[in-house]
């Protein structure tokens, strides 16, 4: 079994999940926010380096101020739970996003002390998208390069993919698997430089009931992908 070495995860369904049970929206990210961390465990010890995921995009603050509230509260309280449990684990958490207002000084005071904490940790990544859109992350990474070679800290004949990608918000490998829960074919600004060459894969689970052997079955359907990088596969095209 060939196991992914960057899985992107865009965490979409819990309102419609709650929706489905009579629940309200905020118990619908309660529910998903305690899949992930056990999720997270799972993908993490399956063999996978770097586990990615949309948490909250800058976006989301379009809706209303006591769904986006009950989620900030929920970062606070859930990021500093999983530095406790992941620490435990060696696994480092990074975030990436816009580290600014709206986001509430709180969950940036939060996110500044997990990374700290966990950064030396060298069994697996977790990095989580939060007031992250991925044109915005290219828009940053373009200024700070020009930044760099006004100052003369880079020529701009070096510049190259590798260059590029360690001026995004995370030094990352690009993504090989990409899930999106809810059964919605979309990226909405996830990870669009990393998931370039990525297999997608569209199951219409809500994410708060997507389990562990959900995740083994989009390993096995990942497993019957032909990645062929633009080649051609000798094996299967011998006529
Ligand atoms: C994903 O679930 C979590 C966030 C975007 C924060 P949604 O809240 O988008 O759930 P649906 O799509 O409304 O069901
Ligand atoms: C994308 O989900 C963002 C996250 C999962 C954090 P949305 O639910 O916000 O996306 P759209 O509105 O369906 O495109
Ligand atoms: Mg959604």
């Amino acid at each position: 079994m060939k196991i992914p070495n960057h899985v992107g995860f865009i965490l979409d369904g819990n309102g419609r999940w709650a929706q489905a049970q009579g629940l309200s929206r905020s118990e619908g990210h309660q529910a998903g926010f305690e899949n992930l961390h056990e999720l997270c465990k799972y993908i993490l010890k399956k063999g996978v380096k770097v586990f990615s995921v949309y948490a909250f995009s800058t976006e989301n603050f379009k809706r209303s101020k006591q769904e986006v509230d009950f989620l900030m509260n929920l970062f606070v309280k859930g990021f500093k739970k999983y530095e406790k449990e992941l620490n435990k684990e060696d696994i480092k958490i990074v975030f990436s996003g816009i580290r600014k207002a709206p986001l509430p000084k709180d969950v940036l005071r939060v996110i500044e002390e997990v990374e700290k904490s966990t950064k030396d940790n060298k069994s697996g990544i977790f990095n989580i998208c939060i007031n992250y859109d991925s044109q915005w992350e290219i828009v940053d990474a373009t200024k700070k390069i020009v930044e760099d070679v006004q100052a003369g800290k880079l020529n701009a004949e070096d510049i190259n993919k590798e260059v590029v990608n360690s001026y995004m918000y995370q030094n990352l490998p690009p993504i090989d698997l990409l899930i999106r829960t809810s059964g919605e074919n979309r990226l909405s600004g996830f990870m669009l430089w990393q998931a370039s060459y990525a297999e997608f894969y569209f199951p219409s689970i809500h994410f708060p009931a997507f389990k562990a052997e959900d995740f083994d079955e989009a390993l096995e359907v990942y497993n019957n992908r032909d990645r062929r990088f633009g080649g051609i596969n000798e094996k299967k095209n011998n006529s």
